[in-house]
């Protein structure tokens, strides 16, 4: 087998915030791959870094009252902490705010500048007169300019599904002092992507891409490409521009940059030769795993901009789907926003890595992390079926024949089978099919237990006669799990690790073939306990932080948005509202509220938040868009009941008719609790 080189990314976590089980995903699936990599032998790296930059940043630290440097340093120990303890293997972690990054997003600017790749316009944008700042579309807020509702976003209404430009808003008003927003012009870069249509074109057709993300490039070549706004306004923490004093570059620029600054930190410290990997006709492997909420950046604008910098692109980038806990998005309210240390606080990291593991494909759909089956499986699997041969091995081993295995395999054929089944493995691996892997690997597990059982050496061990059959019996399991230990080592690096003291021997890829013979193991020690509900419970009860509204939380709230358009995980920080102004009975009468039965309920295509909703009145159908979609799954809401306000006048909108409005609690994103009667109800009836 040829050796290659290989460098793998992940995405940089913003340094504004905790590490949650969202994330992790992505470091446990790219971990798991580097491994692998490693395990077989190829010169293989994988760095990563603190996404340090940007507006939420530089706000954050602010309300903190720190300076940034103070909070990203601080972030920056608590992300890796985290990732140690999850036994993410960084070659190197670094930091966008780093001489090296400076260093190459400069270079990278002026040499697409000079290729004629950087345009000048000047833009219109909403400026904060008090804070003396421009404003960001998510830290403007105001109502609605279709439908007049209070309070919405600067670029969408949660209530009708509108989608505006901030200066469409009806008073707006700044997130981040309260002041009136006025407009002001500014000067802005753009980094010319149409320029490179054909390159990016030849690039998807490469071949490496997953479909999915060849099929989202189809759709946006088909739209058009866009020139880039690269530049924002001081202040701002960030770079600043070469020759262009007071004006910065937007995060997104230098953050793809960070993989280049991570790695030539790393190669700085090591002697590995950073040209080998990132010149124009490298024969390096390069891959970026990303979530899909990030394709535009790594698929469009990053390959665009090394090349125009004279750099070589990626081999390919790897998307995931997200992780919804429960079925349902991650929650503060219901305690499944599950940060990285909560979860330490009450569970083995490798249950997760394990669980991710069993449900990880190589395409984009979602993950579901749902806590019963986490449990569920990893006591069966693991516990039951891994450590369960081994358990079942070892100690006649140890005290019949001082830790000797035999000098003869029993079933040369069984352990064949085992370590045959190696190169299908590794291929799935290979592929990201790690579902596939650990499927192959647990139906070993099956087979290697009804071996036991059918032999049942407890018993043989009983008698004289039969104990050297026991002795055969039992040294063939220890040497099936060994293998089966192997092929799971990316996955669980320090149960390997124990399993290594235990057989005295590296679990390795290049003499995993060979079995154990007249070898001396150590005496067996329980490798991995059953995850325990009652720990699960006391992880998810940690999670649910305290919902009272704080002076601070609109900006935080904002903070968390601003930066890319689909904010990872919603963070509601609060859930009462103050009571708003009376209405008296005649008012609350012209109100006609009907129970109403969901028969039917799909994705509106094009709309971020809606549902939409046929709705049976009992004498009459109803369609309605409704704006609960981060809180529920379409499928999830056929057949229940719900509260319509029924004499709604309709309106028309860009998906089609909305012909009344259901009615829910909740501040909003993945917090939104459909009102639902009790059983008994039934269509048509008013409710008073
Ligand atoms: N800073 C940018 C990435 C810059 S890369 C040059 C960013 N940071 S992030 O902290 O919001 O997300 C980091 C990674 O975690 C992204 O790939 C993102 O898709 C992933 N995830 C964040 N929440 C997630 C889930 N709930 N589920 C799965 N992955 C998630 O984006
Ligand atoms: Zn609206």
């Amino acid at each position: 087998m040829t050796q290659r080189k290989i460098l793998i990314t992940s995405a940089l976590p913003y340094a504004n915030g905790p590490i949650h089980l969202g994330h992790m995903l992505e470091y446990i699936q790219t971990d798991i791959w580097s491994r692998f990599q490693k395990a077989r032998g190829h010169q293989c790296y994988y760095v990563c870094a603190d996404d340090a930059h940007g507006t939420p940043i530089m706000l954050k630290a602010q309300q903190l009252g720190m300076s940034p440097e103070q909070m990203i340093a601080q972030t920056s120990q608590e992300h890796q902490a985290d990732f140690a303890e999850f036994l993410i293997g960084f070659d190197n972690y670094h930091s966008t705010h780093s001489e090296e990054n400076k260093q190459f997003a400069s270079d990278i600017y002026t040499k697409l500048d000079q290729g004629g790749y950087i345009k000048r316009k000047t833009i219109s944008q909403l400026f904060d007169p008090e804070k003396q700042m421009f404003l960001p579309d998510r830290f403007v807020k105001g109502d609605c300019p279709k439908c007049g509702a209070l309070d919405q976003n600067g670029d969408s209404c949660d209530s009708c599904g509108a989608t505006y430009s901030p200066t469409e808003l009806k008073n707006p008003r700044s997130v981040v002092s309260g002041a009136t927003p006025v407009l002001k012009d500014s000067e802005h870069y753009f980094f010319d992507l149409p320029a490179f249509e054909q390159m990016l074109k030849d690039w998807t057709r490469s071949g490496s891409l997953q479909d999915e993300m060849a099929n989202k490039l189809q759709e946006w070549f088909t739209e058009g490409l866009q020139q880039w706004d690269i530049s924002r306004d001081a202040p701002y923490f960030g770079f600043e521009i070469p020759g262009a004093p007071g004006k910065f570059f937007y995060v997104w620029l230098d953050a793809p940059i960070g993989y280049l600054a991570s790695f030539k930190n790393y190669c700085d410290k090591t002697g590995v030769n950073f040209d080998q990997f990132w010149q124009k006709d490298s024969e390096a492997e390069i891959y970026h795993f990303i979530g899909k909420d990030i394709i535009y950046f790594h698929s469009l604008f990053w390959p665009a901009m090394l090349d125009g910098a004279g750099y070589r692109k990626p081999t390919s980038v790897y998307a995931h789907g997200f992780v919804t806990v429960n079925g349902a998005k991650m929650s503060k309210s219901r305690g499944t926003f599950i940060k990285a240390r909560t979860y330490l606080e009450h569970l083995n990291p490798e249950y997760l890595r394990y669980y991710f593991a069993s449900k990880l494909t190589s395409n984009i759909t979602d993950l579901d992390l749902n806590l019963e089956d986490f449990a569920q499986k990893v006591n069966a699997d693991l516990v039951g079926k891994v450590v369960n041969i081994a358990s079942r091995c070892a100690s006649f081993i140890s005290k019949k024949f001082d830790g000797k295995l035999t000098a003869e395999i029993a079933e040369p054929a069984l352990l064949a089978e085992f370590t045959a089944a190696g190169e299908t493995i590794a291929e799935s691996f290979e592929k990201r099919e790690f579902a596939r892997a650990i499927r192959e690997i647990m139906a070993l597990a099956d087979k290697a237990n009804q071996y036991i059982d059918a032999k049942a050496p407890w018993v043989l061990a009983k008698n004289e006669a039969t104990l050297t059959e026991a002795h055969l019996v039992c040294s063939m399991g220890i040497n099936l799990f060994r293998v089966l230990m192997h092929y799971l080592k990316p996955v669980l690096p320090a149960m390997a690790k124990e399993v290594e003291l235990f057989l005295n021997d590296e679990l390795s890829w290049s003499t995993y073939q060979t079995a154990l013979t007249n070898h001396s193991i150590s005496v067996f020690k329980p490798l991995m306990q059953r995850v325990e509900m009652t720990k699960v419970e006391a992880m998810v009860e940690g999670s649910k932080e305290n919902l009272q509204p704080t002076a601070t939380a609109p900006v935080a709230k904002a903070a968390v948005a601003e930066t890319k358009a689909a904010p990872a995980a919603d963070s509601a920080e609060s859930t009462i509202e103050p009571i708003g102004e009376t209405i008296n009975i005649d008012d609350f009468a012209k109100l006609d509220l009907r129970v109403a039965r969901i028969i039917n309920a799909e994705h509106v295509e094009g709309a971020d938040k809606l549902v939409k909703l046929q709705l049976d009145l009992g004498n009459e159908q109803r369609q309605v868009f409704a704006g609960i979609k981060s809180a529920y799954q379409p499928k999830q809401l056929i057949g229940r009941l719900t509260v319509m306000v029924a004499n709604l006048a309709p309106r028309k909108m860009r998906f089609g008719l909305s012909e009344g409005m259901v009615m829910a609690a909740g501040p909003g994103g993945s917090d939104i609790f459909l009102l639902t009667p009790d059983d008994g109800a039934t269509p048509g009836m008013r409710v008073k």
